[in-house]
This record gives C-alpha cells, sequence and structure tokens, in this order.
C-alpha cells in the first residue's frame, strides 16, 4: 500500500509538471504583485514598472537573473531563521517557476477573470492623526543626483510627554524616498548638527553622527504602505521636548526632484506608561570581543560582540547597520539556565543600500542573565564588489562612507523580573 502511495505521488508530481507550462496570468503575476509591484509600480523608486505583460515580458531576463541571485525582492534576512512580520522573499520553487516561464517562452496565457485590484500587504492608514510632524521646507535635489541621505530635524514643542499607537510615514516624492528612519533625540544635538549644513537638514551617510534617545524609533521602506499599528499596551513614547528626526535615503535621480514628507501620529488615550517600546542600540563597538575594531587593507574578518541581560526583555525588532566592507550578520541568544538558543536575525548577503528593521512576528523572549551574540563578518578586498574605496586601504570604526559600523539597534521591553 504505502509502495503504490509512493509511485501514485511520484507518478503525478511528473505528470503535472510536464502538463503546465507557468504562464503569466496565473503564476507570474500573482508573485510579482506580492514581491515586486510594491515597488515596480510606475510610482514608485522601482525603476521599471512590473505591472502588465508587456512590460514584465520585456525585462524578463532581467527578471530572471535579479530572483536567481537573490538581488530582488530587496529584502535580506534569511528565511526560516526567524518568524519576522511581512516577510518578502521569493523561495525555491517561485524563483524556478519565474526561469521555467522564461525558459517557455514567456506564454501569457489567460486572463482571471477577478483582477485582484489591490496590492497585498496594505494596511489601513491613520484617516484623523493627533499630530503631524513635516519637513518644514522642501528639500532639493539637482539633477544627476546620486544616492544619498539626509537628516531633517523637526521640533515637537508638546506640553507633556505623549505615547503613539500608530505611526505612518508618508512619502513626499516616492520616486526618489527609498527608506526613512525616524529617530528621536531629546540632547538638541541633531538641530546643532542641522545649524552647521547650509542645506535644509544635515548630510549623514549612515546614522546620525551621535546615538539618540530613541533610535530608529520607527523605520519605513518603500515597499510599506499605511500605518503601523502597536498592540496595546505597548506604544511608542514621544517626549514633550525633543526633536522628531527624520533620516531620509533618497534614490539617484536624472531629472531634479523636491521632497516633502511628514509623519502621522495616532496617540493613545488611556497611557500605560510601564510598557512602552524603548529604541536603543544593542551593540556598539564597546561590545565586541575580539577588537579593537580595524579591518585591513586585503583583509577579510569577523567581529563577535556579546551583550549580558541584566533583566527579562521581550524584543520585538531588530536592525543591523554596517556599510560597505560588511557582508553578513548573525545575531542569537543563549539562555543563561536551560542553554537554550534562541535565534534573532541571519541576514546572509548584507548589502547597505537594503538597510531594514525587522520585526518579529511573536516578540522574543529572553530571561535575565541570558546573553545575546552577534557576529559581523567584513571583505577589505577586491572580491567584494560593493567596496567603494579600491585599492582597498585600513578601514577603522566610524559613520562616514570610508568607515565601517557595527552597530545593531533593537526594539525592546524590558519587563519586571
Ligand atoms: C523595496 C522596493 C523594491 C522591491 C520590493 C523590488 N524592487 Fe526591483 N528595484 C528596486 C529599486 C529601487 C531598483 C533600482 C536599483 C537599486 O536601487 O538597486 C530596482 C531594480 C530592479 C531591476 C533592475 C536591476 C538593475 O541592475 O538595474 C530589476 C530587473 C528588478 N528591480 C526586478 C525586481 C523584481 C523581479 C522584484 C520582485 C521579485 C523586485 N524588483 C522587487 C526596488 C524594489
Amino acid at each position: 500500500m504505502k509502495l503504490f502511495l509512493l509511485f501514485y505521488t511520484l507518478f503525478t508530481v511528473v505528470c503535472c509538471a510536464a502538463q503546465t507550462a507557468a504562464n503569466y496570468n496565473t503564476h507570474i503575476k500573482p508573485l510579482l504583485q506580492t514581491h515586486c509591484m510594491p515597488c515596480h509600480n510606475g510610482n514608485n523608486i522601482g525603476t521599471m514598472p512590473l505591472t502588465d505583460y508587456k512590460n514584465v515580458s520585456a525585462y524578463a531576463k532581467m527578471i530572471g537573473y535579479v530572483t536567481q541571485n537573490n538581488i530582488m525582492p530587496p529584502w535580506k534576512a534569511e528565511q526560516g531563521y526567524n518568524h519576522i512580520k511581512n516577510t518578502s522573499t521569493l523561495n525555491t520553487a517561485e524563483i524556478k517557476l519565474i526561469k521555467n516561464w522564461i525558459d517557455s517562452g514567456l506564454i501569457q496565457g489567460k486572463a482571471p477573470a477577478k483582477q485582484n485590484v489591490n496590492p497585498p500587504g496594505k494596511t489601513a492608514s491613520i484617516n484623523k492623526p493627533d499630530l503631524v510632524f513635516a519637513m518644514q521646507k522642501p528639500f532639493a535635489q539637482k539633477e544627476n543626483f546620486t544616492e544619498r541621505a539626509q537628516v531633517f530635524v523637526i521640533p515637537v514643542n508638546l506640553n507633556e510627554d505623549v505615547f503613539a499607537e500608530a505611526i505612518e510615514f508618508i512619502p513626499g516624492n516616492k520616486k526618489i524616498v527609498k527608506s526613512c528612519s525616524i529617530s528621536i533625540d531629546t540632547s538638541g544635538k541633531a538641530a546643532q548638527y542641522d545649524s552647521y549644513d547650509l542645506n535644509y537638514g544635515y548630510y549623514s551617510p549612515v546614522g546620525l553622527n551621535f546615538i539618540p534617545y530613541q533610535y530608529n524609533w520607527y523605520q519605513w521602506t518603500a515597499d510599506m504602505q499605511g500605518a503601523t499599528f502597536y498592540n496595546k499596551p505597548y506604544l511608542k513614547k514621544i517626549p514633550a521636548n525633543s526633536h522628531i528626526v527624520l533620516h531620509i535615503f533618497y534614490a539617484a535621480s536624472v531629472a531634479a526632484q523636491k521632497d516633502s514628507s511628514y509623519v502621522k501620529i495616532k496617540l493613545c488615550k488611556k497611557q500605560d506608561i510601564s510598557r512602552f517600546i524603548n529604541s536603543r542600540v544593542l551593540f556598539t563597538p564597546n561590545t565586541i570581543t575580539n577588537g579593537p575594531f580595524v579591518i585591513n587593507a586585503d583583509e577579510k574578518r569577523n567581529f563577535y560582540a556579546t551583550v549580558s541581560l541584566q533583566k527579562p526583555i521581550e524584543i520585538h525588532s531588530i536592525m543591523p547597520m554596517g556599510q560597505n566592507a560588511c557582508t553578513s550578520w548573525e545575531i542569537y541568544a543563549i539562555d543563561s539556565v536551560t542553554g537554550r538558543r534562541t535565534d534573532i536575525l541571519s541576514i546572509p548577503r548584507w548589502d547597505a543600500h537594503w538597510r531594514k528593521k525587522y520585526d518579529f512576528s511573536i516578540p522574543i523572549q529572553l530571561t535575565k542573565g541570558s546573553k545575546i551574540f552577534a557576529v559581523a563578518s567584513y571583505n577589505n578586498s577586491e572580491g567584494n564588489a560593493s567596496l567603494i574605496i579600491l585599492p582597498a586601504k585600513k578601514i577603522i570604526y566610524g559613520e562616514s562612507e570610508r568607515n565601517e559600523m557595527f552597530i545593531v539597534q533593537y526594539d525592546v521591553v524590558e519587563l519586571a523580573e
């Protein structure tokens, strides 16, 4: 009986794979709708629209290349390492399906009766925001502008601390706004940097030049639509006398462009202050156990770091930050009592152009005394196609593009012991 079933299964698989060659309308379009169209829709940073058969077949060769080489979609976390919200990766079968469709001659197939109009992954917007923090004037990009990041500092001016239950970033110019990291500064440093720079805002390629009170408090990428709602009792704090700091990453553009982006906030009426989510730094170069953080020319190196927990915590999201010499990250925890390992995040192919904050489907609970480990790899040799300084030179820690970073930021709730 078992043998029969096995034969039967094998036979069905072979028969059907041969029968149904992939076609655009049935197989390819739904995949592109989920994984590509959030950015490649003609009105977003994805350079070409991948919305209809004509365009998709015209770019078929490139689509095959970028999917088979894991370049697109630009989601970098390893699938299955941990449960991350709104994952956007193609699995091996889906990549093969696209390849088969290309190899078998771009069959269009019949248009389905019902069209899926709403792009998937779209969540509700904040219709009546309690607060809006907007750039105070437009940022002007000249023509032939290369990729660049600019920091905008917006004063909060409130009478008391408030707590957000939903946050929504609205990009002013979707053609160039690639991502935005929002932080909260209570030190006045961001405003000081702003005053030194003659342009609106200040130039900073990666971080903010300092570590603010709430670092990467909210992070938006071009494939996100709608607001992020926090589940009560989890809230995000905005201190009365602070600055909202928008760090916007702009894509390259041939034509001159302008951007005026803003943030909408929905406040929570019943405050449960004991449970707000802090956006803090988990790993800095000071936590490295095989330092100092120096990478010589033509050297490949791993750096290892450890943090011991003084309190039990819950991790809601995580965001590593490296630059162009950086090639991978792995972050995990070991429980002090049971010795049990908890996987947190793995990015096997780090790409500084696609930095992202990864939100966990279920917050990761860690006990007091647990240790969190991070391993980051760097390749400062010609074999690394992302290096911008060639021939390679010795690299030290720093936020300028000539230096390298080792920072992991996380969203954390400290629990009672
Ligand atoms: C988060 C937004 C985003 C998503 C999602 C996305 N792309 Fe892209 N894609 C871009 C941007 C931006 C570029 C321009 C090049 C760059 O900045 O890396 C690009 C470039 C490309 C290119 C041109 C590559 C080159 O060398 O010029 C192709 C082909 C492509 N994407 C296909 C896809 C496909 C297929 C998917 C889905 C499987 C996808 N993209 C998903 C943003 C995205």
